[in-house]
């Protein structure tokens, strides 16, 4: 009689386990989209789209040449900054830069974010 509760109860503990897993990944999932925000997809490069979002929005600040002027230079911006990072502040702002959440689509932040990525 014991023997069958036994396997009885490390049957359930299995059962438990293996609920546990499948029920806390996706929590964990969830949390790491929350953490680290948003990975900005694989795209190629569009730099006339690009040119034409920055001429018109960001060279007042940035300059002809992304050299910088009241804002930073960005000409090699690549290689100090991430994709998340870049497209982070170029979204909310920061300081003295301006967001662009509601001015960009999330398609033409992602488009500017790939041309200023390769910037190295
Ligand atoms: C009103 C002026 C202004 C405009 C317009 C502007 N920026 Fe900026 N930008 C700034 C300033 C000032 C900073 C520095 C912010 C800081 O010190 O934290 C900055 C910082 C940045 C940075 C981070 C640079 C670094 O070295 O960390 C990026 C990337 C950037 N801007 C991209 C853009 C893009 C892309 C646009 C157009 C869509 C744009 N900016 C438009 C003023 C501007």
């Amino acid at each position: 009689m014991s023997k069958w509760m036994m396997s009885g109860l490390v049957a359930c503990a299995c059962i438990f386990g293996v609920y546990l897993l499948l029920t806390g990944l996706p929590d964990k999932e969830e949390q790491a989209k929350e953490g680290t925000a948003f990975t900005v997809p694989e795209r190629a490069v569009d730099a006339a789209t690009s040119e034409q979002i920055y001429q018109s929005m960001c060279i007042s600040c940035h300059g002809a040449e992304l050299q910088g002027a009241i804002g930073p230079e960005l000409a090699h911006i690549g290689s100090s900054l991430t994709k998340e990072q870049l497209f982070k502040t170029i979204k909310n702002g920061r300081r003295g830069m301006p967001s662009f959440e509601k001015r960009l689509s999330e398609d033409e932040l992602i488009t500017v974010t790939t041309w200023l990525a390769s910037h190295q």
